[in-house]
């Protein structure tokens, strides 16, 4: 099939290249003209596992391509719309600009026959207003919602091998038709064995937004429990545990820490309550105001523990932060609570280094007065306090006694639960964590 993919971000570069190597043929266009060429040229724009040798394998197929000219899309089969919806500035509320734009260009090109498939993240009630646009230029296209669940760091896996695959589907016979394209797109293997959801355009665009709010609500539980353990002596680790054994509940989401980031689960919580105002119901989501709150505590919390290990002030003291990504493997550092908790460190006086595999440039770009290292050797060099706020391997696995070497004073604070605290201690440091004691 012919395949046209609208921005290529993070989804929708993922999306572009698993089509790809699924057989079909694949056009990606997007506005920014560096990546359209970086594309072109088979690199990927950004930090994704297994994304490079993706494209590398691609390359002599002729199979993707990209274009910064959206009349280059005309005669896809099918074209997915994956641009972002990030938060607005000083707003809860999604700026829809993005995807508005995406349809206005599609309305130039799209052909009777052919499928706008929508994957963005959108308030509920756009998929019906795209639809309106669409019946309104090409009677005989049609709009269907099919979201995308990817996770940064697992997006190929969790495309080629995702957990469902979600329809939302206009009623009659264009909708039956709909579905064959998209059951042809995604045909074996990806989607044999794959349980398929067909619904409304209603409840695909919740679909997305719910499983988010779902994953933002897990963590932020475990964080509370993590507040209570801190004032009673408990361990929140033992006890997530102990609580994950029970299969209703499972142990997966409830690492406690320093609470979720990205450009995901914080944006699209809050434009879930912004929907939900508008749709005059925003009593249903208020206890997502509270998972937003006990989430920014988490990180005020971090900057305080680091107060009260360094004797009640961090002016002037030399801080190692190891990671600035807003999770290990990615590259991205949108909401990262890592860089929230560098940068409040050093507005309150305290000589701060952060050092990060991968995320350094994106960082430096978001955080220019930020001081960066390039490794975590570096960054630790006569720190008096270190902070693992980012649980990449590397510094998961790094040796206490080896670091003792370095660092003029051997404190650690494990903002991800993520050390050996037996280890740690044992070669003289002094290890102190969120929710445990
Ligand atoms: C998320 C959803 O998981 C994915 O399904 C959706 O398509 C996009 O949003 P992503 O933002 O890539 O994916 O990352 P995810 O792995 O969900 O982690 C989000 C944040 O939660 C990270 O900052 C991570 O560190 C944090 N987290 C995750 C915790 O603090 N504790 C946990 O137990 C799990």
């Amino acid at each position: 099939m012919r395949i046209s993919v609208i921005g290529c971000g993070y989804l929708g570069t993922v999306h572009a290249a698993c089509m790809a190597t699924l057989g079909h043929e694949v056009i990606g266009y997007d506005v920014d003209t560096h990546k359209v060429a970086a594309l072109s040229r088979g690199e990927a724009p950004f930090f994704e596992p297994g994304l490079p040798e993706l494209l590398q394998e691609l390359a002599p197929t002729n199979r993707l391509t990209f274009t910064d000219s959206v009349a280059d899309v005309q005669g896809a089969d099918v074209h997915f719309v994956c641009v972002g919806t990030p938060q607005k500035a000083g707003e809860n509320a999604a700026d829809m600009t993005y995807v508005d734009t995406a349809m206005a260009d599609l309305l130039k090109v799209v052909e009777p026959g052919q499928v706008v498939a929508g994957k963005s993240t959108v308030p509920v009630g756009t998929a019906e207003r795209l639809a309106a646009q669409l019946a309104a230029e090409v009677p005989e296209a049609t709009l269907v919602w099919n979201p995308e669940f990817l996770r940064e760091g697992f997006a190929v896996k969790d495309t080629l091998h995702p957990d469902r695959l979600v329809y939302g589907l206009p009623e009659g016979a264009a909708g039956e038709s709909a579905k064959e394209l998209l059951n042809t797109v995604y045909a074996a293997p990806l989607a044999e064995g794959t349980p398929l959801v067909e619904t409304d355009y209603a409840t695909a665009q919740l679909v997305k937004v719910a499983a988010n709010s779902f994953l933002a609500t897990k963590i932020s539980f475990i964080n509370a429990m993590a507040e209570l353990c801190e004032s009673t002596g408990a361990d929140v680790v033992r006890l997530a545990d102990a609580i994950g054994h029970d299969e209703r509940i499972g142990r997966r989401f409830l690492n406690a820490g320093l609470g979720f980031g990205g450009g995901c689960l914080p944006k699209d919580i809050r434009a879930f309550m912004a929907r939900a105002g508008e749709l005059g119901v925003d009593q249903a989501l208020t206890f997502l105001r509270e998972v937003d709150s006990i989430n920014l505590r988490r990180r005020v919390r971090m900057v305080d523990l680091a107060r009260e290990v360094c004797g009640g002030s961090i002016v002037g003291r030399r801080i190692a932060i190891l990671g600035a990504a807003f999770k290990p493997n990615s590259d991205d550092v949108r909401d990262s609570p890592a860089l929230s908790v560098a940068a409040q460190m050093q507005l309150q006086g305290a000589d701060v280094v952060v050092t990060d595999p991968q995320a350094i440039p994106n960082a430096r770009r978001k955080w220019p007065d930020l001081k960066f290292a390039d490794s975590a050797e570096k960054a630790v060099e006569g720190a008096e306090l270190v902070l693992l706020l980012t649980e990449w391997p590397e510094y998961v696995g790094l040796d206490p006694a080896a670091l003792s070497t370095l660092v003029s004073g051997r404190r650690m604070l494990d903002g991800r639960n993520a050390l050996d605290p037996a280890a740690w201690r044992a070669a003289g440091w002094t290890y102190r964590a969120l929710g445990r004691p």
